[in-house]
């Protein structure tokens, strides 16, 4: 359609309708079955409301979608075909690695090619757009949702969002296989206090700008077609309630033009908030604020009308939200063909296909990070006539996709076990089994599934057996974890361990056996010093997704190397967090090492930096990094200086390394980051390869929030730090002319 004929379509539309167009349900409200992520219990809807509804959430499948929105374009008075949206994240049904683990691969274009496999399962199975990707900045490995977000860090952030909306939305959104995206949570829900789930956020603006908004930012400019206001309050205001925050920044600023949802039931919770009298009041605040679509709430459904019609919003609010919806409708091509994408055969062609679970394995070890590996007793010699016993909950555990995934069964996902098995036939390896315990106990008083799992008395049992097997064996890979629940909506916790009797396993079977390697499940970053000194190797390989289990064995085996690094800091208690690499410099100690890596205001009783830090991660060969070169000690406004090492790769086997540069300012009108990410290339060398990787440095790259709230650069000095990871020492510096 064009412009002209959708302004015709809205002139012609009844307030009734157009208020449809701005409430979302789910499909249980049109009598289809489907995931439900939130409460529902509030709201009630009359036939006629739901034949006027404008988009629904959480239904998928080509025929089912066909004949919602047959039903959907009879009802409708000008025909407007429905909106299908769904939470796909890392994946529809090809599930890839958790986001976080995405992010540890330091590669954007594994996550643009993730989102295009998702786009083509879901966008035939006749879904129009997806609640991804999520852009909160994660400070907080407490939060749960950190598993959600390429990571901590804002460049690493924004180097995702755009790889991930544009591989979703591709050129066109009508276009084959494409669907539209929706950056979420806008904004700073990542950093709720104590790491608890839809707490407050209290940030001061300059942090807000500086480190949080850059990753909604580069969605933006990617043209995401939609934004999801967030739960928190932002300095005590509510996001859907929030007007400078999505007027003047998300619009205004950023140039934002697409469709603004709130998140689910947000609008109504302006009420609990306790900033709305009541759901009318709520309704009130969030037109006002900007918000087009009022996601699973009675707030717009029950009042937007009369708020119109007692004059106390003016219809125009009305008329700019549905022009956007109809817009974006529209830009999906769904006047033309409302079916979009929607066929049968064409999803059952796609979905899991061979290709799509090959590519799935191989992301999935491009994002493991190894962070141990003692004696190089990974990856496993296949020549070695020696028994390797497999242990731990995680060997059959196939709940491996992370919270964010809804397989429609789990016993396509291949286990630790059956992939292992596979990789060690026809090798001299003989792999031998011992369930060891379960993720949790059963009985627990924790509020960890107690009704689940192995009970104590059974787990005593099966860790002396497999202890026993252990003390007969070569080596021993233990696959623990958190279970897969544990991170994910309003999953906090206030430990970082493992759960269950986990800990006893690794202690029975470490005390028998020296040659321990332990691959570590997880959702977040966990406290890994004991299981670190109990193992020779540690593999974190977060939830890898359907073809986990795969990568897992190519790792272990030496097929492929670890390529992940950390995309949050490693604690060594959870009582460092929140814990990220680029804080703020401090008076105390004076000019120490300490005060550049910027871990200095610390505790009596740990370090005071992080046990590992962000961007770290081993691989299967080594390399070295030569000092820092600069093409100029000067850098001009306008004007570019480039930093260059070479690296080399002096192991046995070839590997990739990822490069890492960070700028720290050495003095500014307002405290500025020890120092900051911007820029990292991964290169692939063969053993004795050398090359050289150079970065551009631009005046652009050195602005932040002034004193004067400006953002702009300050001239002075500055140091390149470039190297493997967040604490490298390789630097150079440079100044920036006034
Ligand atoms: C609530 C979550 O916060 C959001 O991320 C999700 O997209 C919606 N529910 C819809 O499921």
């Amino acid at each position: 359609m064009k412009q002209t004929e959708l302004q015709a379509l809205l002139a012609d539309m009844s307030l009734e309708e157009k208020i449809g167009q701005m409430v979302q349900l789910t499909g249980d409200f049109l009598g289809q079955e489907g995931i439900v992520t939130g409460p529902e219990g509030r709201i009630v809807v009359t036939p006629e409301q739901a034949r006027l509804t404008g988009s629904i959430l959480g239904v998928s499948g080509a025929d089912k979608l066909r004949a919602i929105q047959e039903q959907v374009l009879a009802g409708q008075p000008h025909h407007i075909p429905m909106l299908f949206m769904l939470d796909v994240i890392n994946g529809f049904k090809t599930i890839f690695p958790i986001p976080l683990a995405q992010g540890a691969s330091f590669e954007p274009e594994l996550a643009k090619r993730g989102a295009q496999i998702a786009a083509a399962e879901a966008s035939a199975a006749g879904v129009h757009l997806t609640f991804a990707p999520m852009l909160d900045l994660v400070r907080d490995a407490r939060w749960g949702r950190v598993m959600e977000s390429p990571g901590e860090d804002p460049f690493l952030v924004g180097a995702f969002a755009e790889a991930m909306t544009k591989g979703f939305q591709g050129d066109k959104l009508s276009d084959k296989g494409k669907m539209a995206a929706c950056l979420k949570h806008f904004a700073g829900y990542g950093y709720p206090e104590g790491g608890r789930d839809y707490d407050n956020v209290e940030l001061s603006e300059r942090t807000f700008r500086d480190a949080f908004l850059p990753g909604y930012r580069k969605a933006v400019e990617a043209g995401v077609a939609m934004a999801m206001t967030s739960f928190n309050t932002i300095n005590r205001v509510p996001s859907s309630a929030n007007r400078w925050l999505m007027r003047d920044v998300l619009r205004g600023e950023m140039g934002f033009d697409g469709v603004l949802i709130s998140d689910y039931d947000a609008v109504g919770e302006l009420v609990s908030h306790g900033i709305a009298a009541d759901d009318r009041e709520a309704a009130k605040l969030a037109i006002l604020a900007g918000v087009d679509i009022d996601m699973m709430s009675p707030c717009y459904l029950n009042h937007l009308q009369e708020l119109v019609e007692s004059g106390e919003v003016e219809e125009r609010l009305i008329d700019e939200a549905v022009m956007r919806i109809l817009k974006l409708k529209n830009d999906l091509g769904l006047f033309e063909n409302p079916f979009k994408d929607a066929d049968e055969a064409e999803a059952s062609r796609l979905i899991l296909c061979d290709s799509f679970r090959r590519e799935a394995r191989e992301a999935a070890a491009k994002t493991f990070v190894l962070l141990k590996n003692e004696d190089a007793i990974l990856p496993l010699s296949a020549a070695a006539d020696e028994t390797v016993l497999l242990s731990g909950p995680y060997c059959t555990e196939r709940r491996i996709c992370g919270a964010w995934s809804f397989p429609d069964t789990y016993d396509n996902i291949p286990n630790v076990l059956e992939r292992v098995a596979e990789g060690l036939s026809g090798s001299a390896l003989k792999a031998e089994y011992a369930p060891g315990c379960s993720v949790t106990l059963r009985g627990s008083i924790l509020k960890d599934k107690p009704e689940e799992g192995m009970t104590h008395e059974e787990t005593e049992k099966a860790i002396r057996e497999a202890a026993e097997k252990a003390a007969g064996a070569g080596k021993v890979i233990l696959f623990l974890g958190e279970r897969f629940y544990q991170t994910g909506e309003g999953s906090s916790r206030t430990e970082l361990s493992l759960p269950g009797m986990q800990m006893d396993l690794l202690r029975a079977v470490s005390s028998v056996n020296p040659n321990v390697i332990t691959v570590v499940f997880s959702g977040r970053p966990l406290v890994m010093t004991e299981i670190e000194q109990l193992s020779k190797a540690v593999l974190m390989v977060w939830m890898p997704g359907t073809e986990g289990a795969g990568a897992i064995a190519d790792v272990l085996l030496g097929k492929r190397e670890p390529e992940g690094r950390l995309s949050m800091s490693l604690p060594f208690a959870a009582g460092q967090e929140p814990l990220y690499y680029n804080r703020f410099r401090s008076g105390r100690p004076r000019f120490s090492s300490e005060d550049i890596k910027g871990y200095k205001v610390g505790y009596i009783d740990i370090d005071y930096w992080p046990h590992h830090p962000f961007g770290y991660g081993l691989g299967y060969t080594e390399f070295t990094c030569s000092p820092v070169k600069l093409s100029a000690d000067t850098l001009e406004a306008g004007g570019s200086i480039t930093a260059s090492v070479t690296v080399k790769n002096t192991g046995k086997r070839a590997g990739s390394e990822t490069v890492q540069l960070y700028l720290r300012d050495a003095a500014g009108s307002v405290v500025r980051p020890v120092r900051e990410l911007k820029g990292f290339t991964k290169v692939r060398l063969q053993p004795g390869e050398c090359r050289e990787v150079a970065f551009t440095i631009t005046e652009e790259m050195l602005r932040f929030t002034r004193l004067d709230m400006r953002f702009a650069s300050e001239p002075g000095d500055f140091e390149v730090f470039i190297g493997h990871d967040s604490l490298t020492e390789n630097k150079a510096v440079f100044r920036l002319q006034a």
